[in-house]
C-alpha cells in the first residue's frame, strides 16, 4: 500500500493518493485543481487511478476531480448523504433553478466561431443538475450558430445530458428583420417544433434514470 499526501498551498487543503501496489489501482481523495502531481505519482509507481473520492461537499469548492476523472478515466465518487452544498448564494440560486426542471432548450449566439464563454461558464457551474436530462439547441448569429450548437453539444457530452438530434439555427440575415427583429420561416418553425418534441419525449423518458441516480 503506497499513502502520499499532497497539501494545497493556496486553499490550505490536503489531498491523498492512495494505491494498491497488487491491483495497480490508485485513489485520489480531495484533489487539487493541477492534477499533474497525482498522474506523475501514478507514473511513477505503476498503478492507474481508477477512483476519485470527493470530501468537499460544497460543490463550488475548487477541485480538480471533474479534470482529473477525464485526464484518467477514474469515477468520481461522493458520499450518498453529502447532498449539494454551495458556497456561494449565486451558485445555490442558479443549482435550484436549473434543479427544477427536466429538460432545457438553450438558446445561444455564436462569436468567432463558438458559444458565450458565459453560457459555457454557467454551463460548467453545476454537473449533477444537468444529469439525465434532455436538451435541444437553438442556436442564432451570422452564419446561424451551427458551430456553437456543436460546441454545446460536446459539453452536454459530459455534464450527462442527451442532446436532441433536431436543432433550430437562425441567421440573422434570413429570420430577422433588420438583423434584430425575430421572423422565422416555416422551416425554423417546424423544426423549432420537432426539436421541442424530442426534448419532451427525452426528458420523460430519462425519468426512470434520474430516480435512480445517487448524487
Ligand atoms: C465579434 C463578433 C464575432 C461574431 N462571430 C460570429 C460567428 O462566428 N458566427 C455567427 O454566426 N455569428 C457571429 N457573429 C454575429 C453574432 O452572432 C450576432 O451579432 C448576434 O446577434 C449576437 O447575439 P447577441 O447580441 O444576443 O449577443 C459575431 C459578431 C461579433 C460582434
Amino acid at each position: 500500500m503506497l499513502f502520499r499526501q499532497i497539501i494545497h498551498e493556496d486553499l490550505g487543503c490536503a489531498s491523498y493518493f492512495v494505491a494498491d501496489r497488487e491491483s495497480g489501482v490508485a485513489v485520489v481523495v480531495d484533489p487539487q485543481w493541477d492534477v499533474d502531481p497525482y498522474r506523475r505519482l501514478a507514473r511513477l509507481h505503476g498503478v492507474r487511478i481508477g477512483h476519485v473520492l470527493e470530501t468537499h461537499n460544497h460543490a463550488d469548492h475548487v477541485s480538480g476531480h471533474g479534470r482529473l476523472a477525464r485526464a484518467t478515466g477514474a469515477s468520481i465518487h461522493i458520499h450518498e448523504l453529502a447532498g449539494a452544498e454551495y458556497e456561494h448564494e449565486h451558485t445555490r440560486v442558479w443549482s435550484s433553478t436549473i434543479a427544477a426542471y427536466d429538460g432545457y432548450v438553450l438558446v445561444t449566439p455564436e462569436y468567432n466561431n463558438a458559444a458565450p464563454p458565459v453560457l459555457v461558464n454557467a454551463l460548467n457551474f453545476l454537473f449533477h443538475e444537468w444529469a439525465n436530462k434532455a436538451v435541444g439547441l437553438v442556436s442564432y448569429g451570422v452564419d446561424g450558430g451551427a458551430r456553437a450548437a456543436a460546441q454545446l453539444r460536446m459539453i452536454s457530452g459530459p455534464l450527462q445530458m442527451a442532446d436532441v438530434a433536431y436543432s433550430v439555427t437562425l441567421s440573422l440575415f434570413t429570420h430577422f428583420e433588420n438583423f434584430s427583429v425575430l421572423k422565422p420561416d416555416a422551416r425554423a418553425t417546424a423544426s423549432l417544433t420537432t426539436t421541442l418534441d424530442q426534448v419532451v419525449a427525452w426528458s420523460a423518458a430519462l425519468a426512470p434514470l434520474r430516480a435512480a441516480s445517487v448524487r
